[in-house]
């Protein structure tokens, strides 16, 4: 019997981007949304127009790219931003423009500030404004986890009516339970009576580390939709992660009653990208895309997977797209074999200029570490757009730092402060610390170290280290990103990019606050 199609939809650059310190900038969203598209995300929710400039030339830059998924922009339910959406998606293929407002009494008395009736019609209003520019219509009760049941019947039912095509449930703070969701959505459907008229869906948050489990309860109960992050990136404990979605209904055709699209073998490369891009490394357990997720440890269950994968493995490693590490380029590789390669992995450079820039890199990666896999390139290229982000306001010059048994660390730099280049030294706890310490002595930011890692992009002690860094300074969080062989520099460029972000002092609005 042929199944129902399960629609993915990914906001990992929408609710994702709301993660403190993950904001993308527009370069960045066109390399995850190639990635999404080549993964067959069904829709990509790729911004919030209304929340900066930026935001809004990153969705249409988005709509323009993209061409076999729907592409899709968040509007509250008010005329500013619904057309600010509009402009953004207009390009797209194939557009979809999603409208909220909250419609939980708590949400509705003290951060609306509207009576339930007001709400149903700034609702209508929005759907209404929101066809001017496309029939896809999405519309969403914010906090519908905690909102009353006739009073959602009543504006969804107004919803639909009004043209909404998907509506969307959301769990916006996490707060139900996987049966209670599931009743949840079979309720709604069974209730209001115009139900079929739209496709339902649902978007659960992981605050009580259930937004996998109210999801799949919701799909058990008549969802065709998912909305879900890479990852599990987005607000506070953030999204349903799109990989365990989609591995689990994948994995358990024998429960479900739907199937998704997605090309399940672009799922590892799609988490490398984001973590890569946002900072927000994934952990070594984490479910599908965790380092671990397919390790055996155990003696017993290595010998039983020898004998019989499937006696410890309930998926293949290679079906998520893990593969060992390839050798794709070295030091004699030229600059076509390096052109191919970054086309392959769908990294597109925007100007001529920017490749002889990513080239000279590569060679100079080159000459320090012998063999270049996949996921140095991916971290060259995100460093190459840091680079060119209009913000780098600090440039690393040069760098020494020295540590010794029995000595005190101690580290020495050249920083451009806009192209005025100061010299500075510090001693500190270790090399690492020297030259922050050295940095703060140009910079004086008075930032907040909240967060400071260091990961391998490859394996072995010669790959390139990449170092996140978060800072906080007058509630803004951002987070930066350095890589290189001497993890040394990386953790230095990574702190001058988190300063240059702070810096920049872009600011971008949050729709949900
Ligand atoms: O969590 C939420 O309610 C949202 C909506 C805008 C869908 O992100
Ligand atoms: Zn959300």
């Amino acid at each position: 019997m042929k199944k129902e199609k399960l629609i993915i939809f990914d906001t990992t650059m929408r609710d994702g981007e709301q993660s403190p310190g993950a904001s993308m900038t527009k370069d960045e969203k066109l390399r995850i949304a190639r990635q999404l598209e080549r993964m067959h995300v069904d829709v990509i929710e790729a911004g919030f127009p209304a929340a900066s400039d930026g935001d809004f030339d990153a969705v249409k830059a988005v709509a323009t790219v993209v061409k076999d998924s729907t592409v899709c922009g968040l509007a509250r339910a008010n005329e500013h931003d619904v057309r600010r959406c509009g402009e953004a998606i207009r390009g797209a293929k194939s557009p979809r423009l999603h409208t909220f407002i909250a419609t939980s009494p708590i949400h509705m008395e003290k951060k609306l500030r509207m009576e339930p009736s007001q709400v149903i019609e700034q609702a209508v209003k929005a759907i209404t404004w929101a066809r001017e520019y496309t029939d896809n219509i999405e519309f969403s009760p914010e906090d519908a986890g905690r909102s009353d049941l006739d009073f959602l019947c009543r504006i969804l039912e107004r919803a639909i009516t009004a043209g909404a095509t998907t509506i969307n449930v959301p769990d916006t703070v996490g707060y139900t339970l996987p049966e209670h969701f599931g009743a949840l959505i079979h309720n709604l459907r069974e209730r209001i009576p115009n139900s079929d008229k739209a496709v339902w869906s649902v978007h659960c948050h992981n605050d009580l580390g259930l937004a996998v489990a109210n999801s799949l309860a919701a799909i058990m109960n008549g969802a065709r939709q998912v909305e879900c992050t890479v990852n599990g990136l987005g607000e506070r404990a953030g999204n349903a992660s799109l990989e365990e979605i989609v591995m689990a209904v994948r994995t358990r055709q024998d429960a479900f009653p739907c199937d998704t699209n997605i090309d399940t073998t672009q799922i590892v490369p799609a988490s490398r990208l984001v973590s890569g891009i946002t900072g927000f490394t994934v952990q070594p357990n984490k479910a599908i895309v965790g380092a671990n997720a397919f390790a055996h440890e155990a003696g017993i269950h290595q010998d039983g997977v020898l004998k019989s994968r499937d006696t410890y493995e309930i998926m293949r490693a290679q079906d998520v797209g893990w593969k060992a590490n390839k050798l794709v380029l070295g030091k004699h590789s030229g600059r076509n074999a390096f052109k191919a390669r970054l086309v392959e992995l769908g990294i597109e450079l925007s100007s001529e200029e920017a490749m002889n820039a990513a080239f000279k890199r590569f060679k100079d990666l080159a000459d320090k570490k012998h063999e270049i896999f996949d996921e140095d390139l991916q971290a060259l290229i995100t460093e190459e757009s840091l680079d060119h982000e209009d913000s780098e306001h600090y440039r690393l010059i040069s760098l020494t730092a020295h540590s010794e048994t029995g000595e005190k660390p101690f580290a020495k730099l050249v920083l451009a402060e806009a192209g005025n280049e100061k010299t500075t030294e510090a001693h500190g706890s270790g090399p690492v610390d020297a030259s922050f310490k050295a940095i703060d002595n140009i910079v004086k930011s008075g930032a907040e170290l909240l967060l400071y890692s260091v990961n391998n992009i490859t394996t072995g002690t010669d790959s390139q280290g990449e170092v996140t860094v978060r800072l906080a300074k007058d509630g803004r969080i951002v987070n930066g990103l350095g890589a290189d062989t001497d993890i040394v520099v990386a953790s230095a460029k990574a702190y001058i990019n988190a300063l240059n972000k702070l810096h920049s002092k872009l600011e971008r609005l949050n729709p949900q606050v």
